[in-house]
């Protein structure tokens, strides 16, 4: 598969999850990529033939400087993936407003900031592609419908949702195309955390928590991570080249219940 073959990606959060599996995705969809996390990237931008920074997406001067660095070493940039992000499951009661501010920064002002430094870089090319450029921003199911104990982490994930049907309609005389992704659960490391929380909540074992968890998904099981990186590679490539300020959905069926 050679799709993206020419194209310049970037993709933060990039080491380890979602984020890796996407980067590597992509990769073998023919993009060199760029991978940036806060832990290093190096061995896997190494492995991958791309570059690696380590980047805070709360940074601004970061984000100035990361697009500088795509710019002047690898050329430009085709694909944006706002990965990166922050989990948290507790009452609205016992969420500090520094947890909340901290989450939203990472979620929230890390999309924002990565969307406006990145766009104009990303204009630049985007005549060159049928589909234009892309960014793909990670919401979740959980930008969609609500939980008891998840509200910051919802509202986050539900501003990811419309800032990104928002930047579509903005973007879209630039030929930057913006979408966002909503998976279900996911097994990753924040995939643990999630199962972490239901099982404190409930008082549950790991098996039974595992259990539920799948139950929760009509399919019967949680997802894989390369289950969503074929999701942002297909969002990325021309195949979406009339899709903006969509919302993909890919969860095994827990929104359709
Ligand atoms: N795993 C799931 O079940 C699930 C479901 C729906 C949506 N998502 C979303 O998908 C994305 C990836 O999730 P994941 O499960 O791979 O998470 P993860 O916790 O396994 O990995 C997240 C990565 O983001 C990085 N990161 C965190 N803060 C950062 C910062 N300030 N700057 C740069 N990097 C930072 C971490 O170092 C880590 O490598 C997140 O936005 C998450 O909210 C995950």
């Amino acid at each position: 598969m050679s799709e993206l073959q020419g194209r310049i990606a970037l993709v933060t959060g990039a080491s380890r999850g979602i984020g890796e599996a996407t980067a590597r995705a992509l990769a073998a969809a023919g993009a060199r990529v760029i991978v940036t996390d806060l832990a290093d990237t190096g061995a896997l931008a190494a492995e991958l033939g791309g570059l690696g920074r380590r980047r805070d997406v709360t940074s601004e001067a970061g984000w100035v400087e990361t697009v500088a660095f795509a710019r002047a070493e690898a050329g430009g940039l085709d694909i944006l993936v706002n990965n990166a992000g922050l989990f948290l499951m507790k009452p609205v009661s016992e969420t500090t407003l520094d947890e909340w501010r901290r989450l939203f920064s990472v979620n929230v002002e890390g999309v924002f900031l990565g969307c406006k430094h990145a766009a104009p870089l990303l204009a630049e090319r985007a005549p060159a592609w049928t589909g234009g450029a892309s960014i793909i921003n990670l919401s979740s199911v959980a930008g969609l419908v609500g939980s008891a104990r998840g509200s910051c982490y919802h509202a986050s994930k539900g501003a990811v949702r419309l800032l990104t049907k928002s930047l579509a309609m903005e973007f879209a005389p630039m030929k930057v195309r913006v979408n966002s992704v909503h998976p279900g659960l996911i097994d990753t490391p924040m995939g643990g955390e999630v199962l972490s929380g239901i099982s404190s909540a409930r008082g549950l074992g790991d098996n039974e928590v595992r259990a539920m968890a799948a139950r929760f998904h009509p399919l019967g099981r949680v997802g894989e991570t390369g289950e969503i990186a074929d999701a942002i590679v297909f969002l990325a490539s021309d195949k979406a080249a009339f899709m903006t300020g969509s919302e993909l959905v890919v969860d095994g069926g827990f929104t359709a219940q």
